[in-house]
């Protein structure tokens, strides 16, 4: 089974469909296997987004998902990566998909509800960002 990380980020939290966005991954066939509501400072943000450091969104990025907390959830299954991100749609929500997470929920390219990592390399170095090996061996 892959597992994947997700975050509900700072909008989606604010707008209280933590358990809607859950519900979706879980209808999906998707299990939680580990979850938890945090709050990242600017700097710890960046760390998280280092892969963006060059491109023109990378500041304004990081104060978002610093602004307010986050849920950052494992999720476990079958072509979790993959499955995960279809279920999520596009990054910008006007290219989203109908009935995806950005289309429903997004309000714009950079406040658009949720991550989810887009390569098994990325899954592994975004999971153990956020997890000890103890919180995720099950
Ligand atoms: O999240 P996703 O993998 O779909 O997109 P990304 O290209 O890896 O970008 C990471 C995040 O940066 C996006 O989810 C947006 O929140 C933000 N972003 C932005 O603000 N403006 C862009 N032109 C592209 C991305
Ligand atoms: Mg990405």
């Amino acid at each position: 089974m892959e597992k994947t990380l997700a975050i509900i980020k700072p909008d989606g939290v604010k707008k209280n469909i933590i358990g809607e966005i859950i519900s979706r991954f879980e209808k999906n066939g998707l299990m939680v296997s580990a979850i938890k509501k945090i709050t990242l400072s600017k700097e710890e943000a960046k760390d998280f987004y280092i892969v963006h450091e060059e491109r023109p969104f990378y500041e304004s990025l990081s104060d978002f998902m610093s602004e307010g907390p986050i849920v950052v959830v494992v999720l476990e299954g079958e072509n979790a990566i993959t499955k995960t991100r279809k279920i999520i749609g596009a990054t910008n929500p006007a290219d989203a998909d109908p009935s995806t997470i950005r289309r429903d929920f997004a309000e714009s390219i950079e406040r658009n509800i949720v991550h989810g990592s887009d390569s098994p390399e990325s899954a592994a170095f975004e999971i153990s960002y956020f997890f000890s090996e103890m919180e995720i061996r099950h």
